[in-house]
């Protein structure tokens, strides 16, 4: 796929992946719709980025309220005629055990990262139905394949996605309807500092595996290619979390009694 003049929206594009994504697809010279839930730091993302304003929208939105995204994906087609690619990206993580997790705190991850992102995907979706094409791109994590300590809920909604999306897969690749499911390993981004405690506060602090993680610009490098490639799935970050995919896909006795022992920060 030739990237050149494509829209393309991004959410969580204030930070970490989106941030770094934004920057490379403006130079691949796309139009850009910038999302998060911060606009200044959007605007400045959009400078940063060299794309001209006319190329490049700042639409605020919070993952959490997800009432108005039909109206706002309105604002996109207003503004630029067509979505073809949404990078569903913005997303919160966890860091406490299931039984210190209040359920309010697991309801609000969900919310976030698996029903603010299908509720956007389905506000897009009849544009890309009837523009008889788009690509779909889902951030999720190798925790979207098997679970880990003080992830319980942010495992679950990252598992959620993946069937989400390749049951949405099977239903539309009529349509001409590309997904690309990537789940980053360690990314050295901001993720661990939001990450919510038990109790709703934040971390606050970098986790070491995120410190010594993959760059965001190797993995929106990665990502960009899979998308020109019309990949289904890939798994940015270091060998030992993409490992995990495939020990617990083919030995999952093993993998059960190693993840009891990882270090997970
Ligand atoms: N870094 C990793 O190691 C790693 C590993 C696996 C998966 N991932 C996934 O990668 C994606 C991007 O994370 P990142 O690593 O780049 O972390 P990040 O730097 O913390 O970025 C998270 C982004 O999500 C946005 N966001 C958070 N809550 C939101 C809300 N309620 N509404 C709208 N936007 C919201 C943030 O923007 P605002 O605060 O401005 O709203 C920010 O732009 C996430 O889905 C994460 O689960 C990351």
């Amino acid at each position: 796929m030739d990237l050149k003049d494509k829209v393309i929206w991004i959410t969580g594009a204030s930070s970490g992946i989106g941030e770094a994504l934004a920057y490379q697809l403006a130079k691949e010279g796309c139009r850009l719709v910038l999302s998060s839930r911060n606009k200044d730091t959007l605007e400045k993302v959009r400078q940063y980025s060299g794309i001209a304003e006319e190329r490049g929208m700042v639409l605020p939105l919070d993952l959490a309220a997800s009432e108005n995204f039909p109206e706002l994906a309105w604002q996109v087609i207003k503004r630029f005629g067509r979505i073809d690619v949404l990078v569903n990206n913005g997303g919160v993580s966890q860091r406490a055990f299931f039984r210190e997790t209040e359920m309010e705190v697991a309801r609000r991850i969900m919310e976030i990262n698996f029903f603010g992102n299908i509720a956007l995907t389905k506000a897009v979706l009849p544009f890309m139905v009837k523009q008889k094409g788009g690509s779909i791109v889902a951030v999720t994590s190798v925790v979207g394949k098997y679970g880990t300590p003080k992830r319980s809920i942010y495992s679950a909604s990252k598992h959620a996605l993946h069937g989400f999306y390749d049951a949405l897969r099977a239903e539309h690749w009529n349509d001409h309807l590309h997904v690309l499911l990537v789940g980053p390993g360690y990314i050295k981004t901001s993720l661990s500092y939001n990450a919510l405690k038990g109790d709703g506060s934040e971390q606050g602090t970098l986790d070491t595996g995120q410190k010594n993680g993959m760059s965001p610009e190797e993995c929106a490098r990665k990502m960009i290619h899979a998308l020109k490639k019309k990949k289904r799935e890939i798994y940015p970050g270091g060998l030992k979390e993409r490992a995990g995919v495939y020990l617990k896909r083919f030995l999952p006795g093993l993998f059960s009694k190693i993840v009891r022992k990882v270090n997970v920060t």
